[in-house]
């Protein structure tokens, strides 16, 4: 059997999540993929830290764009995150090097990404991003495989796990914002700039990459229409409740007469229905198209496990042999689409 070897760069609670599967799964790995997935070499800013998993047998390079180019790579991981800097370097010098990329970077691919896939199709080369989409939720395998037989007409959803804490957490206790956001902060739970969080841009992040997969558009995040949840009081929960409603920093994708309609905001959403119903730190989307219907996908959007799952995903797709578009319809073909103002207040 052939061995498939990772190098992975950014080693936080989801590179270490990945090694774990690694090293815990590796008889399974093996069997479904006819793979050996190994570890050749790792690399994050602290070499010391104590992260709960053995690295002993592992090389290790400071470097992240040196790893990504070793010959003893052929799969790349980049956990790191940024929209730029060394993220974006090692990936790129890594698909110029022929290695196949795995990310869970959503700021990268929003940024950077029709670039970034371009050079990947060129070389017949894989860049996957499950990982970087509603975490252990397989969102992108459901829209470029298992629904690629649809015309996609709408996705909503819920794709930031904080925010849902946040507003679920004032609504369950009673507390003002400021005080859950100091308490989701914590746990742990913020972006190292929290306003990523808060202000929108992590989930809009993630709806511009469904939208790209799902109407085979370029990927347009300054088009995205965006509005956090730093203004939302307790009163505003209170007085939806009333209502039968509750608040959540909803995205909505669509495709209009007018040109692709992307929305990250607050909104009301009805007690009983799905989305009313999520709670905590959990993500839900929901797809609708032309063949299947409606259907909803709800789960860990964030955390070691459930995002380790997606990266190994992708790998296990690498492992079996398997080359997709980046977005599913090839970079070349992405049309740039006009995009539409929404009519919501
Ligand atoms: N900060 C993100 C969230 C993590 O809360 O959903 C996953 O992107």
């Amino acid at each position: 059997s052939t061995t498939l070897r990772l190098g992975i760069a950014g080693l936080g609670t989801v590179g270490s999540g990945v090694i774990k599967i690694v090293q815990q799964n590796a008889a399974l790995l093996t069997a479904r993929s006819g793979c050996t997935i190994e570890v050749a070499a790792v690399s994050a800013r602290s070499r010391g830290k104590d992260r709960g998993v053995d690295l002993s047998a592992y090389d290790w390079e400071d470097d992240p764009t040196k790893l990504a180019q070793r010959d003893d790579v052929d799969v790349y991981v980049e956990l790191m995150g940024g929209e730029d800097g060394p993220a974006k370097a090692s990936v790129e010098a890594a698909l110029a090097a022929g290695k196949h990329v795995v990310t869970a970077n959503k700021a990268l691919l929003a940024h950077h990404g029709h670039a970034l896939a371009t050079a990947a199709e060129e070389n017949n080369l894989n860049l996957r991003f499950e990982a970087a989409v509603a975490g252990g939720i397989p969102v992108i395998k459901a829209l470029t495989e298992g629904l690629a037989g649809n015309n996609i007409t709408r996705i909503m959803g819920v794709m930031n796990g904080t925010c849902n804490y946040i507003l679920t957490r004032m609504e369950n206790a009673g507390l003002p914002y400021d005080e859950v956001f100091e308490e989701a902060n914590q746990l742990g739970f913020l972006e190292a700039d929290p306003n990523l969080d808060v202000g929108g841009i992590d989930a809009a992040h993630k709806l511009v990459l469904l939208s790209s997969i799902a109407y085979g558009t370029q990927v347009d995040f300054p088009a995205a229409e965006l509005q956090g949840i730093g203004e939302i009081s307790i009163d505003d929960i209170r007085a939806a409740s009333d209502m039968g409603y509750r608040i959540k920093l909803l995205g909505l994708s669509q495709m209009t007469e007018n040109g692709l309609e992307q929305t990250m905001q607050p909104c009301l959403v009805p007690y009983n229905s799905p989305l009313g119903q999520l709670e905590g730190g959990t993500n839900m989307i929901v797809i609708e198209g032309d063949s299947v219907g409606q259907i909803v996908l709800r789960g860990a959007g964030a955390g070691e496990g459930p995002t380790a799952s997606a990266v190994m995903g992708d790998v296990m797709d690498i492992a079996r042999g398997i080359t997709l578009p980046v977005f599913g319809t090839p970079a070349a073909q992405l049309v740039d689409t006009p995009a539409a103002r929404s009519q919501a207040p």
